[in-house]
């Protein structure tokens, strides 16, 4: 085990830290985008009904855990039963694919933060897009180049590189976030962004969805690969789980609806479509910020926020694994460092490149970049989630005495994790897939 396993400064650097992770292009870039392709306001309210309701036993259960084994994600459930070492590393494959296609939107965002500071602003954002997406050498240069600048923190270690990283960028992230969205909120038609966001329109519901807002659920919180177990072992003895748990749900929320406000609100001023999908943040906003008055300060500043929000959550990504590579091979937190980053930047280049000359290959009809981002969010994400409940709830003994103190918070939380969640998991899961 690393010796004298760090611990966060502070319960508020905790907070802070556990917020960049969850935080997020979950949060500005696919929230949004998919919140636009499900029907708006009823998928705003099955997400909040389920991150309220459900995803907040797993996201207490992976905290207690870390919390109770205080060591990586692999070695907990190693000690709670040998036999489940593989349920840790399969938590550790979902960690390690996601940056493979996560990191890919990190390079985008770093050229983009370029073309508006150099002022390239193209004609078209909607042809720039696709012809740079679909270029070789930039994308993947860029791509590498996000990897490395998030590998730096987990480099240097808990206190000096991750904490410090996210009590910096957190504070300018949410500064610059509630600068846009005021902007936003002034436009001429901004009212119909809001209606959009808020007000219900129940004939779009349908079941599928559920599954949708469900794995956006996950995703945006973090749950279901181990993250928060290896934040949470780092946390100190008297961290009150549940109080962290809904703080944490809080300001994810209170981020991915003000993303919302800042986006529909221009979207629906310049008439544009919310459903455009992925292309949403790097096509129509930037195509809207070059008609104001200064394109260029605009585009910087949502940039490096989105910028800020990828990095401290791939920070979080790539930890995960990086600590159970220290503890499993008993090699130093360098060494791990770059042996993670050597097998991402390996995935995440075929993944860079399926929009371009790799983009006839397809695994279940996706390109490998789709598929890497549905494999993992839709289809792994929930199964890890699922079965790290089972294992919380059936086979630590007396696991809910971890989470409260309070008897009947106890009871509730034992009941709901041992039966509610399995019964609604399994069928959204059968139903989805
Ligand atoms: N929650 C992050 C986001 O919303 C993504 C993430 C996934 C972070 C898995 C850590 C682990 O963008």
């Amino acid at each position: 085990m690393e010796k004298d396993r760090a611990q966060w400064s502070s319960h508020v650097s905790f907070i802070i830290a556990t917020v960049g992770s969850a935080v997020g292009l979950g949060n500005i870039w696919r929230f949004p985008y998919i919140m636009g392709k499900n029907g708006g306001a009823v998928f705003l309210i099955t997400y909040l009904l389920l991150i309220a309701f459900i995803c907040v036993i797993p996201l207490c259960c992976e905290l207690a855990i870390g919390k109770l084994f205080k060591t990586d994600t692999v070695n907990a459930f190693k000690l709670i039963n040998p036999h489940f070492k593989w349920f840790g590393w399969l938590c550790i494959l979902t960690v390690l694919l996601i940056p493979c296609f996560y990191f890919v939107v990190g390079g985008w965002i770093l050229n983009y933060i370029w073309i508006f500071l150099a002022h390239h602003i193209p004609q078209s954002f909607g042809d720039y897009f696709t012809s740079y997406s679909a270029q070789i050498f930039m994308p993947c240069f860029l791509t590498l180049t996000f990897l490395i600048m998030t590998a730096i923190f987990p480099y240097r270690g808990v206190n000096n590189g991750i904490e410090k990283a996210n009590n910096i960028m957190m504070p300018i992230f949410a500064l610059m976030l509630i600068v846009l969205a005021i902007f936003a909120i002034m436009q001429p038609n901004a009212v119909k962004g809001l209606e959009f966001m808020f007000k219900p329109d129940f004939s779009q519901f349908n079941k599928s969805m559920i599954l949708t807002a469900l794995g956006q659920a996950l995703f945006t919180l973090s749950i279901g690969m181990g993250a928060l177990i290896t934040y949470g072992s780092y946390m100190k003895k008297d961290t009150n789980i549940i109080k962290s748990a809904y703080t944490l749900i809080f300001f994810d929320t209170l981020i991915a609806v003000l993303a919302g406000v800042m986006i529909f609100p221009i979207v629906f001023s310049f008439g544009l479509e919310p459903a455009a999908g992925a292309s949403l943040v790097f096509i129509s906003l930037p195509e809207i910020f070059s008609k104001l008055p200064y394109p260029s300060l605009f585009g910087v500043i949502f940039f490096i926020l989105l910028f800020f929000a990828a990095i401290t959550s791939g920070i979080s990504i790539m930890e995960t694994s990086i600590a159970s590579f220290i503890e499993n091979f008993h090699i130093s937190r360098k060494k791990s460092t770059i042996i993670v980053s050597i097998i991402i930047a390996f995935i995440s280049i075929p993944a860079t490149l399926s929009f371009g000359i790799l983009k006839d290959f397809k695994i279940l009809n996706r390109t490998f970049f789709d598929f890497l981002d549905y494999a993992t969010s839709n289809i792994l994400l929930p199964i890890n989630t699922l079965i790290i409940c089972l294992i919380a709830g059936w086979c630590i003994k007396s696991f809910y005495k971890q989470v409260t103190d309070n008897i009947w918070l106890q009871r509730i939380f034992n009941i709901v994790l041992k039966f509610i969640i399995p019964l609604i998991l399994i069928p959204v899961l059968i139903y989805g897939l």
